[in-house]
């Protein structure tokens, strides 16, 4: 099967929220990440819809088009090397496609995680904080900050990179999804006023969402598990931080990286430090190579 040049290598899979198929394709010599939109539809044929109804969904298709097609290209000018940009985005017949680089890396088990040393992850938090700020500062907020979307390899040398890929809940701060189930893919890292959004409340979401995510990533990175909160009472972090809980740390956790965990914690997205607030102060703390 190929697809606009690409040729399909098995068959593509569903995510899982049900929205989009992926898997892996070669054009050119090359292999690539392809991942096909379950919605828009650009209607095609279609006896069944009036006319008018036809152009509702062509309407809603170029808006689509528009908007991804601006924030894809902001996100490529984004040059670090440890975010894996869209390499195009195209429709073929009725669907929408992205593809990206084939990366060769993977989430990282938590055994892996537990075994890495301070130094190597200090490293990998400030690709992070840089990464991500680096979005930040063209007024993007990325949105999905997971394990499954950040894929580690390690050098010839044992020494380890991180990349962040999965740009579809992405947005622009003055342009956020009005579907409300837009926050759902992991409720563990989402930040609390993220959920208060979802719940139809006045609230302006910014790049600090991104911030409080991050910190629980960074939490259950360097020590190998989740914040610890009353976990009778609650599911989920943002759950316990919007009923007035302070997440506790770990033992494991080094006391400098704590410090600047707890700030990115912060209930308030105001309260939070900026990304490259973060990298600052990961600047001040060493670790033995
Ligand atoms: N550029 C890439 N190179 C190699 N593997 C990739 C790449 N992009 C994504 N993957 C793999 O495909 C998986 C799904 O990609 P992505 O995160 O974009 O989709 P998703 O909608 O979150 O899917 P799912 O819900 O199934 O995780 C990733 O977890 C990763 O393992
Ligand atoms: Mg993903």
């Amino acid at each position: 099967m190929e697809i606009n040049g690409y040729k399909i290598l098995s068959p593509l899979r569903e995510n899982r929220k049900g929205i989009s198929k992926w898997g892996f394709a070669e054009k050119d010599g090359d292999e690539y990440f392809i991942k096909e939109f379950s919605s828009p539809i650009y209607p095609i044929k279609r006896d069944d819809l009036s006319e008018e109804q036809i152009m509702e969904e062509i309407t809603v298709c170029k808006k689509f088009q528009e908007e991804r097609g601006k924030l894809y290209r902001a996100i490529s000018e984004c040059v670090s090397g440890n975010i894996v940009p869209v390499y195009e985005f195209f429709r073929d017949k009725g669907n929408y496609y992205i593809t990206t680089d084939k990366i060769e890396g993977k989430p990282l088990t938590l055994d892996e995680m537990k075994k890495m040393s301070p130094y190597q992850k200090l490293l990998v938090t400030r690709i992070l904080a840089y990464s991500l700020g680096l979005l930040h500062s063209r007024g993007i907020v990325y949105g999905n900050i997971e394990p499954r979307n950040i894929l580690f390899s390690k050098s010839q040398g044992g020494v380890y990179t991180a990349k962040l890929i999965d740009f579809d809940s992405s947005f622009f701060v003055d342009n956020p999804p009005k579907d409300e189930s837009a926050f759902t893919s992991n409720l563990n890292y989402l930040a609390p006023e993220c959920h208060l959004y979802m719940s139809g409340e006045d609230e302006k979401i910014t790049t600090k969402a991104d911030v409080f995510s991050l910190g629980i990533f960074l939490h259950l990175f360097w020590s190998g598990e989740m914040p610890i909160f009353n976990y009778d009472e609650y599911e989920y972090p943002f759950e316990a931080v919007l009923c007035g809980e302070e997440l506790d740390f770990s033992r494991e956790m080094p006391r400098g990286v704590a410090v600047v965990l707890n700030q990115m914690l912060r209930k308030n997205p105001n309260d939070r430090p900026s990304l490259s607030s973060v990298f600052m102060a990961l600047a001040k703390i060493n670790f033995d190579k």
